[in-house]
């Protein structure tokens, strides 16, 4: 089973620890998001796309990645992101973007990450710790069952 893992963290770097715990799971690839041109998605067996939220949305570096792809025939693919606050959907756009370019969405995980962005760090933060431990063993737990289901 040949995965890609493709996400764009720089806040600090909460999405990449997920994507990191995902992809030692299930020996992945990993590939930031400007490097997505390097790869081939047709060799791989699905795709795994992800970023933090920036106002309210998934990184541009990342939806701009998956729009430079050309479809091709549908692959599997499945989202992640860490947010600051998950009381939003936001894996409803990225579905539909994702289903746009003829991928085939099998699933999205979500977890709060740590965030200092603007008044959030006069009080040191939001989310101090995230994810941890419990929320990179449920990522893995995520991928894995994924994969069970091709
Ligand atoms: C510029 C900026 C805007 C953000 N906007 C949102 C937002 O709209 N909703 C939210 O839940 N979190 C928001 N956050 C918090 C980040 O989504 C959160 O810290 C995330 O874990 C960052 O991921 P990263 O460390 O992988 O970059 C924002 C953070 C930054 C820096």
């Amino acid at each position: 089973m040949k995965v890609l893992i493709v996400y764009k963290s720089y806040h600090h770097l909460n999405t990449e620890k997920v994507a990191k715990a995902m992809a030692s799971t299930v020996d992945a690839q990993l590939c930031k998001a400007e490097e997505l041109s390097q790869h081939n998605i047709e060799d791989y067996d699905i795709v795994g796309f992800g970023s933090g939220i920036y106002a309210w949305t998934f990184h541009r570096e990342l939806v701009k990645a998956i729009q430079s792809l050309n479809g091709g025939g549908t692959k599997r693919a499945f989202s992640f992101c860490t947010c600051g606050n998950v009381t939003l959907k936001y894996e409803k756009m990225m579905e539909q973007l994702l289903t746009k370019q003829g991928f085939n969405v099998m699933g999205h995980f979500c977890c709060l990450g740590f965030d200092t962005f603007g008044p959030y760090k006069l009080i040191g933060g939001l989310n101090k710790g995230k994810p941890n431990e419990k929320d990179l063993e449920k990522a893995k737990e995520f991928i894995k069952s994924l994969i069970r289901r091709i």
